[in-house]
């Protein structure tokens, strides 16, 4: 099957993204386009080191490129976020005289973009960085768009910067070993835009989602293609999310991210906690009287299929609402909320009370029992 392309133009750069099966073996040939030099120069990837096959596929793609290749394997997940795991990362760099003219390649899910893509950012001032996503998530998602970050204890994401990859190569046969709750943690995101945006998408996701589950090839890519335009888009109008533009990206987001913080980043995956946070939105879209109740349950029809871990039984609401509070996009205490208004139709509402919130979950349980 034909590889998918897409670019994201923006101002000062440009990143293509290419997606499909066997993509990666032309990684030299797309480097040398995207990053052209007669030169010599040094690449670094810092690799997920769990993932043994897809490391060694991308050694064997580099092996003809002009120049030196050092791979720095680390643990993913949440705790590599941290700046204690981050900072020996620059250590190695340096030991391996990694220099401006180099390039970071970040193999693995998001924490490995958003790591590799933050040391990109700030090693030597910012040196280019070109991503591989291997999770279902980072491929319509986390991988485009710049934002690059790690933890603090106060919260997730909150320091970092933007900083554009070159490159992005979705190499779907990654995909393959990834378990059904990392497939339906990336259903999540695709399902986002699909709400947000696109009602046509939105048919086609519910038509296709078995195929998709199984990671059909022609399905897969077409909606890593699909997700990755809606992303494209938004980032293309407000490259340093200053605007709003890019605050649909965040439908399903507050009360997914409060989920994420009460369960400590143990319970759910991120993509599973948004399913959560859509079906919590949807609720409160209708409370709020943007969205038709029957517009609603055909909306969380899709959601129902994406398998995801119930809520916890002990769950309590008020805590739930005092997280959302402290989201960056709380003022005076009243909460912004993306919310819907129809399929494809999205609101951001910024009046919603604590009656409201109150409301919608006890609506989210009625349906979810
Ligand atoms: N920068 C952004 O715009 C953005 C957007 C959304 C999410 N994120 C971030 O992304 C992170 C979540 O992403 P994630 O779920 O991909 O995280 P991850 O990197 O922790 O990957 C999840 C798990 O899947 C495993 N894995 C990765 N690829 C695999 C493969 N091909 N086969 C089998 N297992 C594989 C990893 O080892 C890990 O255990 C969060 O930190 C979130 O904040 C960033
Ligand atoms: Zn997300």
């Amino acid at each position: 099957m034909k590889a998918q392309q897409l670019k994201l133009k923006l101002d000062a750069h440009s990143c293509p993204i290419i997606i499909g099966e066997g993509v990666v073996n032309d990684l030299v040939a797309m480097i040398e386009k995207a990053l052209p030099s007669k030169k010599s120069r040094k690449i670094f990837i810092i690799a997920d080191k769990d993932l043994t096959k897809a490391r060694t596929q991308v050694l064997k793609a580099l092996a003809k490129i002009n120049g030196s290749v050092h791979e720095i394997p680390v643990k993913a997940g949440e705790g590599l976020k941290d700046i204690e795991s981050v900072f020996p990362l620059y250590g190695k760099l340096l030991e391996l005289k990694a220099d401006r003219q180099s390039i970071i390649i970040a193999l693995g899910g998001g924490t490995i973009g958003d790591v590799a893509g933050f040391i990109a950012a700030t090693y030597m001032r910012g040196i280019s960085w070109i991503g591989l996503p291997t999770t279902l998530l980072a491929q319509v998602d986390s991988s485009v768009g710049g934002k690059t970050g790690i933890n603090h204890s106060l919260g997730k994401n909150l320091i970092g910067a933007f900083h554009q990859p070159s490159l992005v190569v979705c190499e779907t046969s990654f995909l393959k070993t990834l378990s059904a709750r990392e497939i339906n943690s990336g259903l999540g995101e695709i399902a986002k835009y699909a709400i947000t945006f696109d009602p046509k998408f939105f048919d086609y996701l519910s038509e296709n989602l078995k195929d998709l589950k199984k990671l059909k090839a022609s399905v897969v890519s077409h909606v890593i293609k699909r997700s990755l335009e809606w992303k494209c888009l938004c980032v293309k109008q407000d490259e340093y999310d200053r605007l709003g533009v890019r605050e649909v990206l965040n439908f399903g987001h507050t009360f997914g991210h409060a989920l994420e913080a009460i369960t400590d980043f143990k319970k759910y995956q991120h993509g599973e906690a948004v399913v959560w946070g859509m079906r919590f939105a949807l609720a409160l879209s209708e409370i709020r009287g943007h969205l038709k109740s029957k517009d609603r349950t055909k909306m969380e029809q899709l959601l129902l299929k994406i398998e995801v871990p119930a809520l916890p039984r002990t769950l309590d609401f008020k805590q739930v609402m005092s997280h959302m509070k402290k989201d960056k996009k709380a003022q005076d205490n009243l909460i912004r909320f993306v919310l819907i208004d129809r399929l494809g139709q999205s609101v951001s509402d910024h009046m919603v009370t604590d009656e409201d919130l109150v409301e919608s979950f006890k609506l989210l349980n009625k349906v979810s029992v």
